[in-house]
């Protein structure tokens, strides 16, 4: 036999060959056209004997491939970082406190809804409390998200606008700031509930699915009976205001009747199990916990600020000018998560997204990530008519471009398109945000890094200099938590808050 034909021989050659985010051990079979079974244990043999590394979901890639740092040409985060506190004439510290969502499921009303990509309420807090705005003042979230910002501004009394592009996100926070007693009378919610629960309902999943085409394959059939039948009930509801806070349990309870998983990215996963409680007594207990959060919100309610949500697109928008005394946001990730992709089956059971094509034009239009379609990339090509001019980010755009042409397993060869639409699109954001800003406002942000076809992407310090390019000055750079990088498990990034002033 060949040493080619060597099943071993034909495996770590496809394995070579695997884009920058690995493959699976089904891709590998399906390359070197040998039994799944076989790939697999052989995979697993290498792993023990230090050759190849698992990562992501089953995702393999070569050790020797670990170590982006030592490839020719990598400019390491500790390189970027010197330089900037050299030009700034700044130190970086360390943030103490929790900056993700996960919080946030104790904290009333914020727990309405998961939203992995959500920033703690804990940490809007401590923000708001560090620039000491206060009742009378104006709050802005330009990536408002599910509504975190705008809601810790209301429940302390500060005014607040929140801006998304995402019509399930500006849904969520909508019905997660409008707590008064005049939209949502808490008797009326718990009668509803009941009649909801008490109505007998036919078993007819077959109608009102949503378009997604899995859906029968996402769901067990009792569950889409149950679930179809009690977004009917919901809609059939008079009052809007608690239509719209049940569509929200409602929406809440889908990922978790599934045979999905977010851990972040949505899809299947082995170790999931759908939640063996029906779908009704899920949809009850969130109901219920609105319920009790009204009740507190409600007793305080003449102290509660006002929130505007709005579905448009930051990159766009003009607010007031010089009306806020601080923005705070979590932007989405250079190369990061695939809003729409992770959120689709929300948007679908909620009409937010009536086909795919309302999908890829959502995405198309938010900030970008990797999922973007190519025609929405042409007026990239052209450097003239772009705004950005970062030396840092002109380098590391060419050493993508060269990464991704030397390779021709890379999912896309327009990497380095993404990478320049996505800063393009934050410096107009930056931009609004600024003009909105009163003299002496601060902008905070938080932000990940990425590792971008075996180039280190300093988001935060790039999207610092983009700051101080339109006219904020940069106050501090605080180290938040380390991440993992998708693509080289040992290859550490991080999140990292920037603040900047409107000087
Ligand atoms: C990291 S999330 C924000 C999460 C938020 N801090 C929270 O706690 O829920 C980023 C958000 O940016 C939104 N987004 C993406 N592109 C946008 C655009 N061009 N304009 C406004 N929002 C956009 C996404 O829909 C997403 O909700």
């Amino acid at each position: 036999m060949l040493a080619l034909d060597n099943p071993k021989t034909k495996i770590i050659e496809a394995l070579k060959k695997s884009p920058a985010m690995g493959s699976t051990a089904k891709q590998i079979a399906i390359v070197t056209d040998l039994e799944e079974g076989l790939v697999t244990a052989e995979l697993a043999r290498f792993e023990t004997e230090g050759n190849a590394i698992r990562f992501g979901r089953g995702l393999w890639l070569p050790a020797a491939y670990e170590d982006v740092s030592a490839l020719t040409g990598f400019v390491p985060s500790s390189e970027y970082d010197r330089q900037f506190k050299n030009d700034h004439k700044i130190s970086f510290s360390q943030f103490k406190g929790s900056i993700t969502f996960s919080s946030n499921h104790n904290r009333p009303v914020h727990r309405w809804s998961s939203y992995v990509q959500g920033f703690s309420a804990d940490f809007v807090d401590q923000i708001i409390e560090r620039h000491r705005v206060t009742r009378g003042d104006l709050l802005l979230d330009c990536f408002s998200g599910s509504g975190t910002s705008p809601l810790c501004a209301k429940l302390r009394g500060i005014d607040a606008i929140g801006v998304d592009m995402s019509p399930l996100m500006t849904f969520v926070s909508n019905v997660k700031t409008k707590l008064e007693t005049k939209c949502l009378n808490v008797e009326r919610i718990s009668k509803t509930l009941s009649d909801i629960l008490s109505t007998p309902f036919r078993a007819r999943a077959e109608i009102d699915l949503p378009f997604l085409k899995e859906t029968r394959n996402q769901f067990s059939r009792s569950a889409l009976e149950s679930l179809c039948a009690i977004r009917r009930s919901i809609l059939a509801i008079e009052d809007e205001s608690i239509r719209d806070l049940f569509l929200l349990g409602f929406s809440s309870v889908l990922i978790d009747c599934s045979n999905l998983e977010r851990s972040p990215c949505l899809g299947y996963s082995k170790n999931k199990v759908a939640n063996p409680l029906p779908p009704n007594e899920l949809f009850s207990t969130k109901v219920k916990w609105m319920i009790t959060d009204l009740h507190s919100v409600q007793a305080q309610e003449d102290s509660l600020g006002s929130a505007k949500i709005l579905l448009a697109d930051s990159a766009s928008y003009k607010y007031r000018r010089e009306a806020a005394s601080l923005a705070v946001t979590s932007p989405p990730y250079a190369n990061g998560l695939d809003y729409v992709t992770n959120y689709k089956i929300e948007m679908a059971w909620l009409g937010n997204a009536k086909s795919y094509e309302d999908l890829r034009n959502l995405r198309d239009s938010m900030v970008a990530c990797d999922n973007v379609s190519r025609g929405s990339l042409e007026k990239y090509f052209d450097r003239r008519s772009l705004r950005v001019h970062d030396a840092w980010l002109d380098e590391i755009l060419l050493k993508i471009e060269r990464n991704v042409g030397s390779k021709t397993t890379f999912r896309r060869r327009d990497m380095h398109l993404v990478i320049k639409k996505y800063f393009e699109d934050m410096f107009d954001t930056f931009e609004n945000v600024y003009d909105a800003l009163l003299p002496g406002g601060k902008f905070v942000f938080v932000i990940g890094d990425s590792l971008t076809a075996g180039t280190y992407l300093p988001t935060d310090l790039i999207l610092a200099r983009i700051g101080r390019a339109i006219g904020f000055g940069v106050c501090d750079v605080e180290l938040a938590r380390v991440r993992r990088s998708g693509q080289r498990r040992n290859f550490k990034l991080r999140e990292t808050i920037v603040t900047l002033v409107k000087s």
